[in-house]
């Protein structure tokens, strides 16, 4: 039986072990959005996980919608980033950066020039964002033109490279938690009536197209996609999800893709949320498609992730919370001891505490 302690050969990349850390927005960039020495040791401190998935960072400035959010478009985000890949790498350890465009999850404050965010369709989210002013509604989106997709397809493409002279071993396209690709999968939010909305076959479009570009820069099999098919946070739902959850697994699997990562159930809430979207089912298709790796998260511990492996429902397992107080997270698990208990007060603060702070277990 396959352990969560043992090495996992993803394509050709050499994992020490099973265990991820899970991408976690932290809100600690620079002023130019790139990551400081900060984020050099928190990864390093974290780079005993067999592969590091570093927050969700914005292929261009239109993709922010957080405070503080690093970027992977400028020669000082790549920079920065290079310096965090180095360090971890010399730690030991396996980084892939995720691909971040936020869609109409934004605010005018976050635009250039305060233009409206951008999004498939002009229908507002019934969400929040923080903004330095506090907590505010989700500001009214305008609709893409189809240049303008054929366009954000090159930006993708574009930060792939970036993330490639940064040093990173994989990418990771994020679609999932309702920002832009999965705003373009769901019939609520994706209303297009052109080659990309309407028919799944047009809603999976861009999201393909997007893999597509990403797969010319890396190998495909260094290459994976977040996805949250049964989660609606950020108002993101359809009437139909397994639809075409089931059609674009299909087609990621047939290209070879090195990982599927599903958050399992309502993102950070119940895993049992909306029990007709069939997880296991699905990934299922991706496998006997050809796709390479099942990658699961939220919500697991340390007994449920050992189970997962061994009964071989996911190759590896995304840890969110968990990693961010505990450094080392992966020797806590292997030994059974406790954890330490992470400060919600402090995800998205700024500074060093609460960041780099934890303590590494002692005997
Ligand atoms: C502080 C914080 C920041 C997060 N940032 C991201 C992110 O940048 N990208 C993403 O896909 N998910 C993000 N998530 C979701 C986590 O990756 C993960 O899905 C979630 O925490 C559930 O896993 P867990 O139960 O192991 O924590 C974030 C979660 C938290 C708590």
């Amino acid at each position: 039986m396959p352990s969560l302690y043992e090495p996992f050969s993803l394509g050709d990349l050499a994992l020490s072990n099973r265990i991820v850390m899970a991408p976690l927005t932290r809100s600690r960039a620079n002023a130019q959005l790139e990551p400081t020495d900060l984020a050099v040791t928190y990864y390093q401190q974290r780079a005993s996980a067999g592969l590091i998935i570093t927050e969700a960072s914005q292929v261009c400035p239109e993709g922010q919608g957080y405070v503080s959010t690093p970027g992977i478009y400028s020669a000082g985000q790549i920079a920065g980033w290079r310096r965090v890949t180095d360090a971890v790498h010399a730690a030991g350890g396996k980084i892939c950066i995720q691909l971040w465009h936020v869609g109409r999850i934004s605010h005018r404050y976050f635009q250039p020039n305060h233009a409206a965010p951008v999004a498939p369709s002009a229908i507002a989210a019934k969400a929040k964002v923080f903004t330095p002013d506090g907590l505010e509604d989700c500001s009214e989106p305008r609709a893409l033109t189809a240049d303008e997709i054929t366009c954000l397809v090159s930006i993708y493409a574009q930060a792939a490279r970036n993330a490639q002279q940064a040093g990173f071993d994989m990418i990771e396209l994020h679609g999932a938690n309702g920002y832009l690709i999965d705003q373009f999968l769901r019939d609520q939010s994706n209303r297009r009536t052109d080659a990309f909305g309407g028919s799944i076959e047009n809603r999976i479009r861009f999201p393909l197209a997007v893999i597509d570009a990403l797969c010319q820069v890396y190998p495909p099999h260094r290459v994976g996609i977040r996805l949250s098919p049964a989660a609606t946070v950020h108002d993101c739902e359809d009437s139909a999800p397994m639809d075409v959850f089931s059609t674009l697994v299909g087609e990621l699997g047939s290209r070879r893709l090195g990982y599927l990562h599903f958050i399992e159930g309502q993102t950070r809430g119940p895993r049992d949320w909306r029990p007709e979207v069939d997880l296991q089912w699905l990934k299922g298709v991706f496998r006997e498609s050809g796709g390479l790796t099942v990658m699961a998260n939220n919500g697991y511990d340390r007994h449920m992730a050992e189970q997962a492996v061994a009964s071989g429902a996911a190759d590896l397992v995304a840890f969110g919370v968990p990693f961010i107080a505990n450094p080392d997270l992966v020797l806590r698990l292997q030994r059974g001891v406790a954890l330490n208990q992470a400060d919600s007060s402090t995800f998205y603060k700024g500074g060093p505490k609460g960041y780099i702070d934890y303590p590494f277990y002692s005997e």
